[in-house]
């Protein structure tokens, strides 16, 4: 390889994220989320370093679900969007996939398959944030018309939409209308996402399903959670160019950053083909030589431009760390106006996954 352009996938990190946050719910279980390439670390990397600890995972779709099984990964998957097609269906049998059934379509399809090649499936309620599932005033009926479709795994599941926020009394409401439906049906629930895990204690149910906070990222808007979580990836690539400009000259299209005063400019082998954020702003966060500097100049395909004048014997060849335990990955979100969970699913396959056991 050329290229020193690397996502490190720390596996002691997952780790310790995962077993922190199943601790915080010891009466729940507890499933990673390795959706998206789990969070861009690499589904079957993950997978294979919590297998032992996560005795299910979920995924968004049925590929996802199925790589993973190509993989050998055997532990039951959770297919968060449910069917796309009726063909589906079966394909989850075959795979041992548990299929979240968010609409009657889905309920109708899975009926209309052979009896004894039906999946297991949980059901989804939209108990406020109308994206997916049943509406809370139908979920009785339907768990009632479709019974012979249920089994001893039927989970009864929800998803919040604002469980970071610690503020924000909305998830109490949404609770408080699950609860209501889900005691009557009496089935197990799913309702916490990591952030509600952490955050709402009245949350953690049967099962969490707990995404960001296994890769480090942010859970609460709340200081001090009680739960110390790590990076779980750190991108970092080399100086490929150092030069000297003068005061006045422009770096980079559209010269959008200009020297002050005479500066050392140095060239970084990563750009937002690799993933890393285009709409990152001058000022941006970086470490070199154990010393942040800043983007000086707009993210191009493959490079940056980094403002290193204040650092001494910069070189070709040196590590820039773009985001991880020195350069928290919130910190450059919030350069380019997003949250940690994009640019993490962004890091492009060009980028590759080095996974590091300590
Ligand atoms: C239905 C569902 N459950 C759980 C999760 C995991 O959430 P988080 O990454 O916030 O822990 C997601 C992620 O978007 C989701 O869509």
């Amino acid at each position: 390889m050329s290229r020193q352009t690397q996502a490190i996938i720390h596996a002691d990190a997952l780790l310790h994220n995962f077993k922190s946050l199943a601790a915080i719910a010891p009466s729940s279980q507890s499933m990673a989320v390795v959706k998206a390439d789990a969070y861009g670390h690499g589904a079957v990397n993950v997978a294979r370093i919590l297998q032992h600890v996560s005795s299910q995972f979920a995924v968004a779709i049925i590929e996802e679900a199925i790589a993973l099984r190509d993989a050998g990964i055997s532990a039951p998957v959770v297919v968060l969007e449910g069917a796309h097609q009726a063909k589906e269906c079966q394909m989850a049998f075959q795979h041992n996939c548990i299929l979240v059934m968010h609409c009657e379509e889905q309920l109708q399809w899975l009926n209309n398959c052979p009896e004894n090649q039906r999946p297991h499936i949980w059901l989804k309620v939209d108990s406020g944030m109308h994206r997916l599932g049943f509406a809370i005033s139908d979920i009785e009926d339907m768990t009632k018309k479709y019974r012979h479709l249920l089994s001893e795994q039927t989970v009864i599941a929800t998803h919040f939409a604002c469980a970071d926020d610690v503020d924000n009394g909305f998830t109490a409401s949404q609770l408080s209308a699950f609860k209501r439906v889900a005691d009557a049906i009496g089935l197990p629930t799913s309702v916490a996402n990591s952030p509600a895990t952490v955050n709402w204690p009245a949350s953690r149910n049967a099962w969490n399903r707990l995404g960001v906070g296994v890769y480090g990222g942010a859970v609460s808007t709340a200081n001090n959670v009680g739960v110390e979580i790590y990076p779980a990836m750190t991108l970092r690539s080399s100086i490929l160019a150092v030069r000297t400009i003068a005061a006045g000259e422009g770096v980079g299209y559209g010269q959008t950053w200009v020297a002050s005063k005479p500066s050392k400019i140095a060239t970084v082998g990563i750009g937002y083909a690799d993933g890393y954020p285009r709409h990152c702003k001058n000022k941006t966060p970086v470490m070199v030589r154990g010393k942040r500097a800043f983007l000086a100049g707009r993210v191009s395909m493959d490079m940056i431009t980094i403002d290193v004048t204040h650092i001494d014997n910069v070189s070709v060849g040196d590590e820039v760390e773009l985001w991880g335990q020195n350069v928290p990955i919130q910190e450059v979100a919030a350069c380019a106006d997003t949250i940690d969970y994009e640019l993490m699913t962004r890091v492009s396959q060009r980028v590759p996954r080095i996974v590091k056991y300590l």
